[in-house]
């Protein structure tokens, strides 16, 4: 019989996190999901709430599709992938690509969760869609994904969408207090707006995507997040800020874009408001956040989210704005 941790889906990343740390985590078995809980295998008992029974054995299979391959394709084949809802979603070298449908049927044999892969050929235009090609399963883009807790549904192939942003969502949702007024700048299917509408904040979530405006509403609903906490503008950012009280907190999260809006954006965070600002930063560069920062703004932490390339990370910075003798404009 092996020890499991019980904890919420919403916690379970947290808990992972914390007993990878602790090395409690027994990798020689897999987590369960069952009923809105996660059971996370244990090497040895750690507080909280513990059930013994006898386990799911990792095999070979479940920690590397590639194990399916032959060597030769093996090899070229990527070890990462994402996975968003039933479908997974997978970048090829030119050299891969002509053995994609055998990679892709591997990965189906190996997550049996996934039902469809599509090639990844990266994100494109104002909108950064990824541009996909389905490769193995029904050709319809619309997926159901969980995360945190909280179910996003979307065309993965009209907006924008990345399920290695979980962690950062679960990390801003520690830090916001209920009651918060949040403008999420460019908010996509709304992820941010929903995880943080849950805990009684106020959103304003603004994208110029159509399609985003769609999905973000259906998310809204689908997460029971009250009308009187959010309010969405289909709109460029640039053209409907005028328009915009202050808010407590700010999401920036246009990586590409980001900082070229940061002046305007933040005339309209508090004193004592904190902005969540995401840009794409070369690894071996000299990036300074504070050469772009307003007098009275200050930089408090950052970190490295994810690799973006081989050379350079998609970093956040919060950003908190200091000081009680400013002049606050609400223009
Ligand atoms: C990187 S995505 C982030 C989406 C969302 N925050 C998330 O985490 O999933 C950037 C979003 O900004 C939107 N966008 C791009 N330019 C914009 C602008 N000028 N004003 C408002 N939204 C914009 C795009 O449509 C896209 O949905």
């Amino acid at each position: 019989m092996i020890k499991h941790l019980k904890v919420l889906e919403k916690n379970a990343q947290e808990a992972k996190i914390f007993l990878e740390k602790s090395n409690a985590l027994n990798d020689a078995f897999l987590p369960v999901k069952k009923e809105g809980y996660i059971f996370w295998p244990l090497k040895f008992e750690v507080d909280g709430e513990i059930v013994k029974f006898e386990g799911l054995k990792a095999t070979k299979y479940s920690r590397d599709y590639r194990l399916l391959l032959s060597s030769k394709i093996r090899n070229l084949a990527p070890r990462a992938f994402d996975i968003f809802g039933d479908i997974g979603i997978i970048r090829l070298s030119d050299e891969s690509l002509k053995y994609s449908e055998t990679i892709a049927e591997a990965l189906l044999k190996s997550h049996l969760n996934l039902k469809k892969v599509a090639i990844d050929k990266g994100v494109k235009g104002e909108y950064r869609i990824r541009q996909l090609q389905m490769i193995a399963g029904e050709s319809d883009f619309v997926s159901l994904h969980k995360e945190n807790g909280f179910e996003f549904k979307l065309d993965i192939s009209k907006v924008y969408f990345s399920p290695r942003l979980s962690m950062e969502r679960s990390r801003i949702y520690e830090a916001v207090n209920s009651g918060e007024e949040i403008l999420d700048a460019f908010a996509g299917v709304c992820p941010f707006g929903v995880s943080l509408g849950s805990k009684g904040c106020k959103i304003t979530a603004v994208d110029s995507n159509p399609d985003s405006e769609y999905w973000a509403h259906e998310n809204f609903r689908r997460n029971k997040i009250s009308e009187l906490n959010y309010v969405f503008y289909c709109s460029k950012i640039e053209q409907i800020l005028p328009k915009l009280n202050l808010y407590d907190r700010i999401i920036m999260n246009s990586p590409t874009t980001s900082l070229s809006y940061l002046s305007r954006i933040s005339k309209k965070l508090k004193v004592g408001g904190v902005i969540h600002l995401y840009a794409l930063v070369e690894n071996e560069g000299d990036f300074k956040i504070e050469n772009h920062l307003s007098p009275n703004f200050n930089c408090v932490f950052q970190r490295v989210v994810h690799p973006y390339s081989p050379s350079s990370g998609l970093v956040v910075f919060d950003i908190v704005k200091a000081g009680n003798n400013v002049q606050e404009t609400n223009q």
